[in-house]
């Protein structure tokens, strides 16, 4: 029966933090591909040595090619140009699309049934991308970035109320962009509606700290952008497809009318299973809510254009 294989194509900060959650859920064996020589290679071996002590049971390698990653069961793509201070994420668009646009041919040709889940800049338009260029149904593509915008969401309550983050559950909706739209009416603690326990100005401040906070970490960091967080949501999305878990997840998907949006990937709730996107959740909006997906729809559009498929 073999293990699951992961392959995560791009080994840097975010890659490579991706495949030490992974291994650390003991989720299956991983391929780290890399352009640079030695550093998959380099950081799979490290990785792998680790076993011993924390107890995993995966094979870890590092290649700078692709034969390893035949017949993968999950394809995380983290390839690519990350921010530095002052950049949006849509600063990125033309190094990675050239970049995706090399890695997807090199990926479905080997994996032609795996499940794609793309976490490269900007993330929406990359999904796309990926889904343009691998020809494969809606269900077997999907981007990372509500996971992440949602963990920051929740910890943010989380710290405001002084109770456990496990207990905050929260939705962000739209494009993986300043213009996303966390609702806080959908956000709670233990069921609880956050609207009962925050004031409006607090709750505003922290939508508002949401929205920015990738723009938060890349300031700090001023050579990169997140990749703790950012690894950690990319493998809960590949748990859930791994062990079929049917989790709801706001996930970057292809959307065929839902939400009254067509022919663009935006972040919008997902069943993930083993089938990928089983599913797509379609909540009720306030009219203030409708115009800023809205908003965030036309930002993304317009980014999508820019590829010149
Ligand atoms: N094939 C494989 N790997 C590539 C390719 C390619 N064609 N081109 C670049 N890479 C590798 C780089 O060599 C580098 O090791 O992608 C890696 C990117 O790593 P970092 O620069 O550390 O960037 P990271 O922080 O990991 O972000 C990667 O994820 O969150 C997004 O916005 C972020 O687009 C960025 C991506």
């Amino acid at each position: 029966m073999g293990r699951p294989k992961i392959s995560i194509i791009g080994a840097g900060a975010v890659g490579a933090t991706t495949a030490h959650w992974a291994v650390a859920k003991e989720l299956g064996d991983i391929v780290l591909v890399d352009i640079i020589e030695g550093l998959p290679q380099g950081k799979a071996l490290d990785l792998w040595e680790a076993g011993p002590v924390e107890g995993f049971d995966s094979r870890i390698v590092g290649t700078n090619g692709y034969e390893e990653t035949v017949d993968s069961d999950v394809v995380v793509i983290t390839a690519g140009i990350a921010r530095k201070p002052g950049m949006s994420r849509e600063d990125l668009l033309a190094t990675n699309k050239a970049i995706i646009g090399s890695v997807v041919g090199e990926v479905v040709k080997r994996s032609p049934n795996t499940f794609l889940i793309v976490v490269s800049n900007p993330l929406d338009t990359m999904t796309y991308l990926t889904k343009h260029m691998s020809g494969f149904p809606r269900n077997r593509v999907v981007g990372q970035a509500g996971v992440l915008d949602s963990s920051r969401f929740r910890a943010f309550v989380a710290e405001a109320l002084q109770v456990s983050v496990e207990d905050t559950q929260a939705i962000v909706l739209g494009g993986h962009g300043d213009e996303m739209v966390p609702l806080p009416h959908y956000c709670t603690v233990s069921g609880i509606p956050i609207t009962q326990l925050l004031r409006k100005e607090q709750i505003d401040k922290i939508v508002e700290r949401t929205r920015k906070a990738g723009g938060e970490i890349v300031a700090l960091l001023k050579t990169g952008s997140a990749f703790y967080s950012t690894g950690a949501a990319a493998v809960q999305m590949v748990e859930a497809v791994l062990k079929d878990k049917k989790r709801i997840l706001p996930c970057s998907a292809y959307l065929e009318g839902e939400y009254g949006l067509r022919d663009i990937c935006f972040g919008v709730p997902v069943k993930l299973g083993e089938g990928g996107i089983e599913g797509i959740i379609e909540v009720e909006l306030t009219d203030e809510e409708r115009a800023a997906v809205k908003r965030s729809a036309e930002a993304v559009k317009k980014s999508i254009t820019g590829l010149g498929l």
